[in-house]
Parts: C-alpha cells; structure tokens; sequence
C-alpha cells in the first residue's frame, strides 16, 4: 500500500466508546449476524469466508473457511467453538486491542463462526493477567446476552448458543489448541497427539473448531461487505486488516492496524517513527519471538505476508515485529528467547523439555564468553533433535530463532565463543536509512 495513511481501520476504528453495545450496533454492529441467521444456511457462511481468503492470525495462517469446513455434519449433541486469546508469544499484543476497544466485534464474528459450524457453545479463552481486558468481555458479553444475541434461540430462530468465558493462568502452552481444550477441560495443559484432529475429537471429545480472537473479529467484516470486497484489501493470497503490533527500539511502538502486505520498511521507517536515537537497523523478528530474525539487508522490498515472508526465510507469525538497532547483542536477545521458551516447555515431550534446557545452558556460557568454536555445530544439532520430533510446535518455535540467529549472526557468535564480550560486530547498512 503506497499511501497507508489513507487507510481506514475496520477492527479498531477510530470511534469511542464501541464496547457499549449500543454505540457498535449504531455504526452496523450485529447486523451481519442479524443477516445470517435470517437468510444464510451455515454452508453458505463457510463459502463465503472460504472465498474471502481470511487466513488464521494466531501464527500458523490456515485458511479459515478451510477449517470451518472440517466440522463433521451435526449430531444433535455438543459441540464446539473455542477463541483463543491467550496472546502469549513474546513481541505480540494486539488481541488484547480487540477486546479493550471492540469486544462486541469479537462477540459478533464467534456468533457467526459458531452458527457456520453449528456449535452449540462457544469457549473464549484469554490469558488470565489480561483481568481488565477480561472484565470488558465479560460486560460486553452480558449486553450481548440482554440482546438476545446469546442464550436460547438466538433472536427468535432456531439456534440457541451459550457463550463462557475461560480464564487461563498464564501459562504458554495453553495457547496451543489441544493444550488449551485440556485446560478448558481443568486438566494439565499437555498438547494431544494428531489426528485425532479438533474437528473429529476437540473438546470433551466433541468437534470442535478453534480460532484465535483477531481471526475472528474479520468474519463480521466478511459478512457485511462480501468476499470480493475482502479479498481487495491487501496482499491477494493473505488478504485483510492485520493488527501490526511494534516494539523494539522504534520511536512509535505501538498496535497499527493496516493492510496486509505491508512492506516491513515502511513499517519501520514510516509507521512506527524510524529507529530510536537515530540508529541504524540491524534486526528484525516478523512475527513474534519464534519467527526467524531477518538482517537488516535481508528486508528490502519484503512485505508482511505469508509469501513474501516464506520468501525471505521467516514467517509471519502474529506479526508482532520486534525491531532491533545497531547496538544489539543478538547472543543476549537469544538467551532471552531461548530462556522463554524452556521455561514455558510444559514438559511432556523429552526433545522439548531437555532440549529447550540444553539451548539455555550453551547460550549463556556463549554469552559468559566461555563457548567454544564447537558449541554453534552442537547447538544447530540440538535444533536438529528437536524440530518436527514432538506432540506440537513449542519445540519448533524455541529451534527455529536458535537456528536462524545463528546461521544469520554467525559472526557475533563466533566472536563470542572467542571470548571476546563485547564484540558486536559493524551492522549491515540497512537499504532504505
Ligand atoms: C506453543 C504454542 C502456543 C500458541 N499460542 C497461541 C496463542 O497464544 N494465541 C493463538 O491464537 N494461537 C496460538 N497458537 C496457535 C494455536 O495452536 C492455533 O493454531 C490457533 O489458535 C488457531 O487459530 P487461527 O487459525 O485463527 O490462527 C499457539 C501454538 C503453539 C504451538
């Protein structure tokens, strides 16, 4: 998008007080969800958010309509949607924006999810430290109910949904779908082996179909103006308002929301106010802290979508971008993540559990200036070992930042293992500063 400051959000426009319900339903709030319970058959809401290409914003960016359509045909017994809002990977905090400012938008897109795959309950499930954010919901949820958006026979139809709110207790894993149904479940959050997949066996065992809160929030948007409509906003295999969120060493960190595809320069230069201080780039993480860092000289004319991502070697994640200046000592900001992840290992699988804890360990007798030349190989071999070798992905999300900063720093941890401490070497000149 050349002129991004034309855009106009649709996720977080710029009006106060959305979370009453009122105000939402003035500017067209519930009236996709009106309009689909009167004249739509479940199956033509799952084509129509098929034919908008919406893609999962949770990280791994399945195609949405895609999903819905595993759902097996109704039973008459329960079955299942689950929000996940648990927002717990490091660099990302932009479904917390959706339920602070436009929960009913949220509240909206599940109905109208739950209706397409004829769930008989929704589970929204967000991080427990999000308490006020969670109070919001939880409001907005009553208004909702008062309504008759919620509860039986959903305004005077056949359909009757309930709508529960899941506090988590702060712990990653729960992010994790499988991981996160055995927590609704009041169990230990250990992800589950698939197939079975959540469709077939979700929830108590009953298909169940899991989403995460941004995902969901574009269905009422999909409704209301059409697939083709969506389908226009920008990047044409990963189309749709992304909710950008910036951190790192920029002058304007902050959640922006914007087309997809938006080139990662104009992202950093324009968007978020350039590099604090003045500075030079030297990193960037794409999509949150298991997304490959790209160099400063790897990002010219990379926009921010699956493709072009893939393209480049990273992914596009949550696409909470950390940027990173010239002064950064990538073996610290691994440290920092590889100590994330092993913490927040839940244990189950022996790869992940040891793995994640032998990374740390290696990492900081590199940091101490007391790696040896060696250590990068077996740190790689580590990866190696862990990669594809476990119940779901934590272990890949700890493996691949390892794998990547190394191969693409190689030199700073070289450096390092020398025992040189403070060796961050020249950064490369960014292309566009
Ligand atoms: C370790 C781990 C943590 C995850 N944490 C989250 C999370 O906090 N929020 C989220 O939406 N998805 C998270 N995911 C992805 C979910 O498993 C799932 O793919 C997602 O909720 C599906 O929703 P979507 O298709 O709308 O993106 C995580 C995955 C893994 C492997």
């Amino acid at each position: 998008m050349t002129n991004w400051k034309a855009y106009r959000p649709l996720l977080l426009p710029p009006i106060r007080g959305l979370d009453r319900i009122e105000v939402y339903e003035q500017h067209g709030g519930y009236e996709a969800l009106r309009r689909v319970l009167a004249e739509w058959t479940p199956a033509r809401v799952i084509e129509e958010v098929k034919a908008s290409g919406l893609r999962g914003r949770g990280g791994a960016g399945f195609s949405t309509g895609l999903k819905w359509s595993f759902m097996p045909p109704p039973d008459g017994r329960p079955r299942y949607l689950c929000v996940n809002g648990d927002e717990s990977e490091p660099g990302t905090f932009k479904d917390r924006q959706i339920l602070e400012f436009n929960p009913h938008l949220l509240i909206e897109g599940a109905l109208i999810a739950a209706y397409a795959i004829q769930a008989t309950a929704i589970y929204l499930y967000i991080r427990g430290e999000y308490a006020d954010w969670i109070d919001r919901v939880e409001v907005a949820l009553l208004q909702a109910r008062e309504r008759g958006y919620i509860g039986e026979r959903v305004l005077g139809t056949d359909w009757s949904i309930a709508f529960y709110v899941h506090r988590g207790a702060g712990a990653y894993i729960c992010g994790e779908e499988s991981a996160l149904m055995e927590s609704i479940e009041g169990k230990r959050a250990y992800p589950r082996q698939k197939p079975p997949f959540p469709a077939q066996r979700g929830l108590w065992g009953r298909p169940t179909t899991i989403n995460n809160v941004e995902t969901l929030a574009n269905v009422p948007l999909i409704i209301r103006h059409g697939a083709e409509w969506y389908n226009q906003i920008g990047a044409p295999k990963h189309p749709g308002p992304i909710l950008y969120g910036i951190s790192g060493h920029v002058n304007r960190p902050g959640v922006y929301e914007l087309p997809s595809g938006m080139p990662i320069e104009t992202l950093i230069y324009e968007v978020a106010g350039g590099i604090r201080g003045g500075k030079r780039l030297k990193a960037v993480i794409p999509g949150g802290s298991s997304t490959p860092p790209l160099r400063a000289d790897q990002i010219a004319g990379v926009t921010m979508d699956a493709e072009s991502l893939r393209a480049a070697g990273s992914m596009m994640g949550t696409a909470g971008m950390v940027v990173l200046d010239e002064d950064t000592d990538m073996v610290r900001v691994l440290v920092r993540i590889a100590e994330f992840y092993h913490h927040e290992s839940c244990g189950q699988c022996t790869p992940c559990r040891e793995g994640t804890g032998w990374l740390v360990k290696i990492l900081r007798r590199i940091e101490r200036g007391e790696g040896k030349p060696a250590d990068l190989e077996l740190l790689l071999e580590i990866c190696n070992q862990m990669e594809g070798r476990t119940v779901c992905a934590l272990a890949d999300a700890a493996a691949w930042p390892v794998r990547h900063t190394i191969q693409r720093f190689r030199e700073e941890f070289e450096a390092r293992c020398r025992g040189s401490l403070f060796s961050v070497p020249e950064p490369i000149p960014s292309t566009s500063q």
